[in-house]
């Protein structure tokens, strides 16, 4: 039986093969898609997840949530995903539209699922804050590192936006799998996989050109040879648990740091002695999780 997944995400060049590669896994049932502000506003954010189900043929649900963190104001990523927030290809207008529900209430029509993050965490909290753990089956996200950020030198993005939301979820109850930059930053995409894509079709030439994007801005910002794709790897936890290895830890949140603002404190040796909260991602098969991602695209070409 494929996995029931809600997908909360802010397209973003990541997200945006994390979509495909949801809505192309067998492996998973995508019942829904929401939206939260954070690589960019939110009315960029939803539209770009328009463009993509209308590009992809993708027909489930789209709902809008929270435009800005719980208390902070909004920081967006434009120097890593454009003025658009998913800068590269030119999209014509989507033809799927947006339904005219809150992001949480969609969420909980769509329960019992996994519900896997790949923004700021605002929608999620907001959602366990409203209905609580119920029908939540476990919550995988994209965020922190067990090692240092990419927004501050402690703090990774999608935690550092609303780390308010980052702690309501760690603190939940709920089981939570964290899969962060020390994976992340495995999952490099390198020519030889844009090739992979762009021989596809459309889907994969507008693959092709979301990387191309994502690949110059890494190279700018951080000094990387080629873009992390981030949020796909939370995804491949559902797909096969196998394909991300985890181990169990306590992971608590840094909301009141000076410098340390939105930073992911994972005991990894079990030094604070707090019961573990998370399952923590350590390990990434980057052959498999690519395969698994062309795969996807091939399906939904
Ligand atoms: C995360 O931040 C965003 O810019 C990406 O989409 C990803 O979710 C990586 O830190
Ligand atoms: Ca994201």
């Amino acid at each position: 039986m494929p996995t029931p997944v809600v997908l909360d995400c802010d397209p973003g060049h990541d997200d945006a093969i994390a979509i495909l590669l949801a809505a192309g896994a067998p492996e998973i049932d995508l019942r829904a898609i929401t939206t939260v502000a954070a690589n960019q506003t939110l009315d960029k954010v939803t539209l770009n997840a328009q463009r993509i189900c209308s590009a992809a043929g993708i027909d489930v649900p789209i709902a809008r949530g929270c435009a800005r963190p719980l208390v902070r104001p909004l920081y967006v990523a434009e120097d890593v995903h454009g003025e658009s927030g998913m800068d590269g290809p030119s999209f014509g207008p989507p033809s799927v539209a947006v339904v005219e529900e809150h992001a949480i209430d969609l969420m909980h029509r769509h329960m019992p699922a996994t519900l896997v993050a790949t923004g700021a965490l605002t929608n999620v909290a907001l959602y366990l804050q409203r209905y609580g753990s119920a029908g939540v089956r476990e919550i995988v996200l994209m965020g922190g590192s067990t090692e240092r950020g990419n927004t501050t030198p402690y703090a990774e993005f999608n935690i550092y936006v609303d780390p308010e939301a980052a702690a309501v979820v760690f603190e939940s109850g709920v089981p939570v799998t964290m899969i962060g930059l020390n994976v992340t930053h495995q999952a490099l995409v390198t020519p030889s996989v844009v090739a992979r894509l762009e021989a596809l079709g459309p889907l994969g030439q507008m693959c092709e050109e979301l990387m191309t994007f994502f690949a110059a801005t890494y190279r700018e910002v951080f000094g990387f040879e080629a873009p992390p794709l981030h949020d796909p790897v939370a995804v491949a936890r559902v797909i096969d648990p196998s394909l991300v290895t985890c181990v169990e830890a306590f992971v608590g949140i840094e909301t009141a740091g000076i410098f340390t603002r939105g930073a992911t404190v994972v005991d990894l040796h079990g030094r604070l002695n707090q019961p573990p909260n998370a399952r923590v991602a350590v390990g990434l098969d980057v052959d498999r999780f690519f395969d698994r991602v062309v795969d996807a695209v091939s399906r939904l070409t």
